[in-house]
């Protein structure tokens, strides 16, 4: 099989996969990052949101190939060592999360958005179409605003 090599969260790695294996896969089954969730596969969730180049990505329809030479950022290397990102810190401040899975997912898109937006207005969050089963959109809404505030 060949080889790619990219960046996971600054870390220079190699994987030997098949060039169409999904990135979700490598990173979480060859590489051990699983901070990335698995929820559809087909890019409807974005419970798989990270980013690639800076920009959000979903991994899950994203073949390892195309990650060749960049650089992948996933939620585990949103913090700066022991800093949290403003993101992450305004995520608990709101403490945003119920059952926990969605949100690297959601916390990733919210930190793309911010990069792109410095004030979002509500119809610029809620355009984020990751999904929450638990229904979290209002807290996940006062996050964003809480840390665009912040940043
Ligand atoms: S797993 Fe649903 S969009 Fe990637
Ligand atoms: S917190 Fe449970 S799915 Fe979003």
């Amino acid at each position: 099989m060949p080889n790619y090599t990219f960046t996971v969260n600054g870390k220079t790695v190699t994987v030997d996969a098949p060039a169409d294996l999904p990135m979700l896969w490598a990173l979480r089954d060859k590489l051990g990052v699983r901070g990335p969730k698995y929820g559809c596969g087909i890019n409807v969730c974005k419970a798989c949101t990270s980013h690639l180049d800076g920009e959000a990505f979903n991994p899950c329809v994203t073949p390892v190939s195309d990650c060749s030479g960049k650089e992948v950022t996933t939620i585990e290397g949103l913090a700066d060592g022991e800093d949290l990102h403003p993101v992450q810190e305004a995520w608990l401040e709101q403490d945003v999360a119920q059952c926990g899975y969605c949100q690297p997912g959601q916390i990733m898109a919210a930190v793309a958005l911010l990069k792109k937006t410095k004030n979002p207005t509500d119809a610029e969050i809620d355009a984020i179409q990751n999904v929450c089963r638990c229904g979290t959109y209002f807290r996940i809404r006062e996050a964003i605003k809480s840390a665009a505030a912040k940043m």
